[in-house]
């Protein structure tokens, strides 16, 4: 089976405003989880499933995403002077990508940051991965969604069951499950109310789409929030063709918020083997304090 899904766009000009103060000068993208930015982690899983040209959207941050995948000269040298092969490995693992940069002038919303990459993506299918949304890298989600792609020729949506209080921060979908874990949508809808939602599937931010979504969001009036919202124009992509949703049941870790991103950074933190065992132990150490203050409390 081939595998039609060559390039990735990775939105990062959105304010982070979430983060504020840590996102004023420097793009949520770029936070640190553990020992990557967040979006490295995106790029990573992308790479996995034979991804190799990328397209940065960027805000007013460009800077610092592009020199983290850039050549840096001058360190590469330090670190072979030092003997530390192993750092110059790590630093140098995605230089055999390629990496477009394309600002968006103004944070209008996801579709609209989409849509500034058309003239690089063209008439190809294409992954789009939102990096705050961290899937677990032992997962195989997008590989799945790519195979899901080659076999339909249609777009396909990451999707989570989500419990009820917390569907209104997501964009969620109706539809009829097909087989396992694929589910045809048949409509979608931004944020809406506990009310309003019409199932407990919300999508998260992995998507699989054809280069017919960009007429649409050309074509498009802003939506929820005066944002250009990409799950409007997959609304009106669905006029036109059959969308699958595609059933995570991983692990994924929403770090697009404080909570989420301290839980990602416990979680991978404990995965990663340079500081599993220690950090294990530290943690270990503090729940212990946390059960004797919760014990001495009348
Ligand atoms: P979010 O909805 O998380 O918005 O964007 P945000 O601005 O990054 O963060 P908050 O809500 O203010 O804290 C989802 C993804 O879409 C990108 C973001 O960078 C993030 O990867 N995005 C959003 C853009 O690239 N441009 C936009 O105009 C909006």
């Amino acid at each position: 089976m081939g595998n039609g899904v060559k390039k990735a766009i990775l939105p990062a000009a959105g304010l982070g405003t979430r983060f504020l103060p840590a996102t004023k000068a420097s793009p949520k993208e770029m936070l640190p989880i553990v020992d990557k930015p967040m979006i490295q982690y995106a790029v990573e899983e992308a790479e996995r499933c034979g991804i190799k040209e990328f397209v940065v959207i960027t805000g007013r941050h460009k800077r610092s995403i592009e020199d983290h995948f850039d050549t840096i000269f001058e360190l590469e040298e330090n670190l072979k002077q030092k003997g530390k092969e192993n750092l110059l490995r790590e630093i140098n693992s995605l230089s055999h990508l390629n990496f477009a940069y394309i600002r968006q002038g103004r944070a209008l919303g996801l579709g609209h940051a989409i849509l500034q990459a058309m003239p690089f993506v063209k008439d190809e299918p294409f992954a789009v991965l939102l990096s705050d949304d961290i899937i677990d890298p032992d997962e195989s989600l997008l590989q799945e969604m790519i195979g899901l792609y080659n076999r339909f020729e249609a777009p396909v949506i990451a999707l989570e069951e989500v419990p009820e209080e917390e569907i209104h921060r997501y964009g969620v979908v109706a539809g009829e499950w097909e087989d396992g874990d694929i589910f045809r949508i048949t409509d979608l809808i931004e944020k809406p109310s506990r009310e309003e939602a019409p199932s407990n599937l919300a999508i998260i931010g992995r998507y699989v789409l054809t280069p017919d979504i960009f007429k649409i969001l050309d074509g498009m009036e802003p939506g929820r929030g005066g944002e250009y919202q990409l799950t409007d124009a997959l609304k009106g992509l669905l006029k036109k063709r059959t969308l699958y949703g595609f059933r995570f049941r991983g692990r994924r870790y929403d770090a697009g918020d404080k909570f989420g991103f301290l839980k990602a950074t416990v979680s991978l933190a404990l995965k990663n083997s340079g500081i599993s065992d220690a950090f294990g132990q530290y943690l270990t150490e503090i729940v212990e304090e946390l059960r004797k203050d919760v014990a001495r409390q009348p």
